[in-house]
């Protein structure tokens, strides 16, 4: 596999391939209007504000692999008893802020990583944290839209695509593009999440009750209409696309922290972020109610004691058969 250096940022080649909204997870960017904001940023404004939203999404894609570094570790840990030691060249498709590229950094000591992403924003981010760790010679980020083609990237051992697959608008096409970038026998490892988190329980905002139930609601309409591959059966798609399944499971989490940590701050970047999107969506009550839980005021949730964050997250390890040529 050979690491292209990325082409100079903002080149008009790159523009960002998808309009989606961010709704998931607090995972994806979402504009003020609820949009998504993958437009060209040939506008100074427009591109500061896209700068801005990159800078949350990295941040809350940092905390959620803080809170769930267990989980993290411990997926890394089955794709390497799946893949053996002899993993050399991995690919982290849609790497964002860059915490697979790490984990999988830690868990496979002589591998270098290409870390792919279609946002120039959060490349440079992932390469300035790769200097401060001192793997920068490990990593090797490259700008590109994976649903499109991955350029240069051969006979990797390893992709890993978290949270990025269903971006993509046509992911039978990835998949294709992915198992030919892979050497015959490589892995494919696909995780994804069912949504945004849960934090709180039903009565936490005694005047609207149920009150982010009704937003989830929401949000899922939204994911159905903007990002119709997430909750795809990927599976069935990875066996279609010729790979053979190795693992697949799902992993109902839940974390109990301690007021004032990374928790209410995961929490609160969260619902700051969805808000947006649920404007003409939910009642302007709930809105309003949404917006108690993040101004700072009492019932904000960065330092109330009832958060408990619920997140169910899904794992599929696909191999390329090693009889499917070179
Ligand atoms: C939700 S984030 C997940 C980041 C990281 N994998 C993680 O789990 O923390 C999705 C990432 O995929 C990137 N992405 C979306 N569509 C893409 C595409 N077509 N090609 C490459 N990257 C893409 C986004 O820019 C974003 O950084």
């Amino acid at each position: 596999m050979t690491h292209p250096t990325p082409a100079p940022h903002g080149s008009p080649a790159h523009s960002q391939p998808h309009g989606h909204g961010s709704h998931e997870l607090g995972h994806d960017a979402t504009d003020s209007h609820g949009h998504g904001t993958h437009a060209r940023e040939d506008h100074g404004t427009h591109a500061h504000e896209h700068a801005h939203e990159q800078d949350g999404l990295a941040e809350l894609l940092d905390l959620d692999a803080e809170l769930f570094a267990p989980y993290l570790a411990a997926s890394m840990r089955s794709i390497a008893e799946v893949a053996g030691d002899d993993v050399k060249r991995i690919v982290d498709l849609g790497a964002g802020s860059g915490t697979g590229t790490f984990a999988l950094l830690k868990q496979f000591s002589s591998a270098q990583v290409t870390a792919v992403d279609s946002s120039a924003h959060m490349l440079e981010q992932l390469t300035r944290t790769a200097a401060a760790k001192n793997l920068d010679s490990r990593v090797h980020p490259l700008e590109a839209d994976a649903g499109t083609s991955l350029p240069g990237v051969t006979d990797a051992d390893l992709v890993w695509a978290s949270a990025s697959m269903h971006h993509m608008d046509d992911p039978t096409a990835t998949l294709g593009i992915i198992f030919k970038a892979l050497r015959p026998g490589g892995l494919l490892a696909i995780a994804e999440l069912d949504g945004m988190p849960r934090f709180l329980a039903d009565d936490a905002v005694p005047e609207r009750p149920g009150l982010e139930g009704r937003c989830r609601e929401a949000l899922t309409t939204l994911h159905d209409e903007e990002v119709p591959h997430m909750g795809a059966d990927w599976g069935a798609l990875l066996a279609q696309a010729g790979f053979t399944l190795e693992e697949e499971r799902a992993e109902s989490l839940e974390l109990r922290p301690q007021p004032g940590g990374s928790a209410g701050l995961y929490a609160h970047g969260t619902l700051t972020r969805i808000r947006g999107a649920l404007v003409g969506r939910v009642d302007p009550a709930d809105l309003e109610a949404l917006d108690t839980l993040v101004n700072g005021g009492p019932a904000d949730v960065r330092h109330r004691d009832d958060l408990v964050v619920h997140s169910t997250r899904q794992l599929w390890i696909a191999r390329r058969p090693t009889d499917s040529g070179s």
